[in-house]
């Protein structure tokens, strides 16, 4: 795919940008060289096990440590009764920085209190993991249980409307929608549920922890180095500068790295209470009772239309929960603003509370769900106006932001949905429900809109350049195995036009300078925009260099003429490199820093902000199988056609959209965390119970994008994180309904609910 790109690269020499580059991280943890964060050691390193409370809400009334104590090889057991406090979590804040990693409000081993069904209440430290987990389970603690409110279902009813905050609106009104539903020639009226989903990431959460004196280093793969950081020298009441975060290598996360969640915290706490290196790794069932998910939803969308398909009524509302102790709204009725010209919307979120653990960001927290119900309504919509589904959504595509007719910053739904019919052959599909076969195989198609807004927050990077040519990017950020890391040292390479094997990325090490955290599809923007801007001064500062001697070629040449190429400054064939400049001076290297500061950073985005919507956007086909006699669904095939701006890295890129589209099949067909209604617990925390797509459920997966850069953007780009899991499960619904006729309107997808 080129388009508008071809042009950029031969006017600017544009080399790396948007190539399919190979992983720099790719070899190390291939080979197995790369170190994650339960994988350091030390002299005298010890290992610590949780102990999970058994019930949802109560107070520990009795401990009984002895047994576990008696285990060979333990060290310490630490409960509320022994345990050295920690400062307690601060209140969630915008205005500070700390409290944003905050993933619950208990002071964990400080209270004999319990909130939730697999909450730590104790810590077993030994000398192997073994003899940790095993005293854990010989850890004898008894109850005085209260009466806990843990299903969603039945409180559901309950729900209170939720607030609007600065980062998230709640509520949105334009018109009349009911009424205008009321008197719409047709009309859809439809109630959904998602149920609860978790994190699976391939490496558990893990932290090594050692401290010296009142300085610390931790080693823990996270999405947020800073707030890690910072959080930790609130809660241990130590300077910040004390504190070292190393994060190097983080094996997945998809949000359940963000915060700063049980496993941390205990960790850093028995090294301090038993003077030795701690390891914590958590066991699978571990992250499930220690980590937040993914809220379950109940959702109502309505959409009244006139005979031509245009819509009049649009109303999405939602309920979703958070625990007592901790978790957040999520936008699950956001992207309903911005998808469809509707004469009328009505937009509301409301929350219950319950004895259950926080809920946390999990790739495209709202909008994921949220988008499945919208995409199968629009679906529904077209089935009783017997209009092809993608012609009803580009007779509603808008020109402008349907609630305030504020201007899209880039959109192009109309190209992804005329390429991706192109590329699918949707032009084959029968549009009769259960018309297409093979054998014993129901066939259907469907379609769905994917959206997510685009972010960016201040970052800084400092580059180095070194006399022999080489640069070096800092700037702690975080590397997921996203190809964080990888794209950024591609603009490296094309902004000071040297060979990529000349530039070094340093990062996940919070020596570095500051970057924002790895979430919200928005490190690469906020990164690539800090990056070029220290390019830029970089440059200029060998320029002033070379002018000052009186044997540069460069003395009588403008800044503004010059272009970074070969590992130099040249103007046509006039110029020289980087290592005669520097040698020639006597200098063996040259810095610059990018970044703008947090006032100016703000001013441009509540400017941005009044002007522009802005968001990555993209059309997703499905093919499914649906067995008739079994109700199993395979999906067949998928296309995703993506708008995400300026593409950095061809196969970073790609393979970003497609693990957003496997998690999405995921969630539409599998993946379902069931918590017992009696007592709260998780009953199935495990990669057995717990149905994550495996190879053999996934088709080939096709994806493009349109890769024409947002012009509101850094280097055009807009984040491929999270687009790509929106719409997915509506897809698969969609399709699965053209195959057998049958609306399910409750996730996950499973046989059951198709007999
Ligand atoms: Mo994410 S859910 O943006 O880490």
């Amino acid at each position: 795919m080129t388009t508008k790109y071809a042009e950029t690269e031969q006017k600017t020499g544009v080399k790396y940008v948007g190539q399919p580059i190979d992983r720099l991280d790719g070899r190390a943890k291939t080979t197995g060289e790369a170190r994650f964060a339960a994988e350091h050691r030390y002299p005298g390193l010890a290992h610590a096990a949780l102990v999970h409370a058994t019930i949802a809400r109560g107070r520990i009334v009795g401990v009984d440590t002895e047994a576990a104590r008696a285990v060979p090889g333990v060290i310490e057991v630490l409960t509320h009764e022994n345990a050295p406090a920690m400062k307690p979590p601060p209140s969630v804040s915008l205005l500070n920085p700390s409290s944003l990693a905050t993933g619950t409000s208990v002071n964990y081993l400080a209270t004999d209190q319990v909130h939730w069904n697999g909450q730590p209440v104790a810590v077993t430290v030994a000398e192997t993991p073994e003899a940790a987990r095993h005293a854990a389970r010989l850890v004898r603690l008894t109850y005085e249980e209260l009466p806990a409110v843990v299903d969603f279902a039945s409180e559901e009813p309950n729900a209170v409307p939720q607030k609007s905050s600065a980062l998230q609106s709640a509520a949105a009104t334009k018109g009349d929608a009911e009424a205008a539903l009321a008197a719409a020639a047709v009309s859809v009226d439809l109630h959904f549920s998602t149920p609860p989903y978790n994190h699976n990431a391939i490496e558990p959460h893990a932290t090594t922890a050692v401290w010296d004196g009142d300085r610390l280093t931790v080693h823990e793969g996270t999405q947020s180095i800073a707030w890690l950081r910072k959080h930790l020298a609130l809660r241990f009441g130590v300077p910040e500068q004390g504190i070292r975060v190393l994060s190097p290598y983080v094996g997945g996360a998809f949000g359940g790295k963000s915060m700063v969640w049980a496993g941390t915290l205990l960790a850093v706490l028995a090294a301090r209470a038993t003077a030795r290196p701690v390891r914590l790794a958590l066991t699978r069932e571990g992250v499930y009772h220690t980590v937040g998910g993914r809220t379950p939803s109940t959702q109502r969308v309505a959409l009244g239309a006139d005979e031509d398909g245009r819509m009049t009524a649009l109303i999405h509302t939602s309920v979703a929960r958070t625990g007592r102790t901790g978790g957040g709204p999520e936008q699950i009725t956001a992207a309903s603003g911005h998808l469809y010209d509707a004469q009328n919307i009505r937009l509301r979120q409301s929350l219950v509370q319950l004895d259950l653990l926080a809920n946390t960001y999990m790739r495209a927290p709202g909008e994921s769900i949220g988008t499945f119900a919208l995409e199968s309504a629009v679906d529904e919509l077209a089935f009783d106006l017997g209009m092809d589904p993608i012609e009803l959504r580009m007779r509603n595509e808008p020109e402008r932001n349907p609630l305030d007719g504020k201007r899209f910053a880039h959109r192009m739904l109309r190209e992804a949905y005329a390429e991706g019919a192109e590329r699918f052959g949707w032009r084959e599909r029968d549009p009769r429900p259960g018309s297409m076969r093979d054998g014993q195989w129901l066939v259907g198609m469907g379609v769905a809109t994917a959206y997510h807004p685009a972010w960016q927050m201040p970052a800084d990077v400092t580059v180095r350049l070194g006399a022999d040519g080489g640069v070096v990017v800092r700037c702690a950020m975080q590397e997921m195995g996203m190809g964080a890391a990888t794209v950024q040292a591609q603009i490296a390479a094309d902004e000071m036009g040297v060979p990529l094997e000349s530039v070094r990325v340093e990062y996940g090490d919070s020596e570095l300078p500051d970057a924002p955290g790895a979430g919200g599809s928005m490190q690469t923007a906020s990164v690539a925009a800090s990056l070029v801007d220290a390019t830029r001064k970089l440059k200029q500062a060998v320029h002033a260099l070379a002018r000052r001697s009186p044997g540069s070629p460069l003395r009588g040449l403008r800044p503004a003429d010059l272009e970074a190429r070969d590992g130099g400054l040249y103007q046509g064939g006039t110029g020289e490199t980087y290592a005669e400049i520097l040698t020639r001076a006597g200098r063996d290297h040259l810095e610059a820093s990018g970044g703008t500061g947090m006032i100016r950073f703000l001013a441009k985005t509540l400017r941005d902000r009044r002007r522009w919507v802005k968001a990555a956007s993209g059309a997703q086909f499905c093919e499914v199988r649906v067995n008739q006699d079994t109700g199993e669904v395979r999906v067949s095939r998928w296309l995703g056609v993506f708008d995400v701006g300026r593409v950095i890295n061809a196969k970073t890129a790609a393979g970003q959209l497609r693990g957003g589209i496997v998690m999405g099949i995921g969630m539409a067909l599998s993946e379902e965390t069931l918590i017992d209604h009696r007592t709260g617990r998780i009953v199935n925390p495990s990669l057995a119970e717990y149905h994550v797509p495996v190879h053999a459920d996934i088709p080939r997966i096709d994806v493009h994008y349109l890769d024409d850069p947002d012009p509101t953007m850094p280097l055009g780009l807009i984040g491929v994180g999270e687009v790509s899991i929106t719409g997915v499960a509506a897809a698969v619904a969609n399709a699965v309904r053209h195959a057998t006729g049958r609306r399910i309107l409750d996730l996950p997808i499973t046989l059951d609910k198709l007999l």
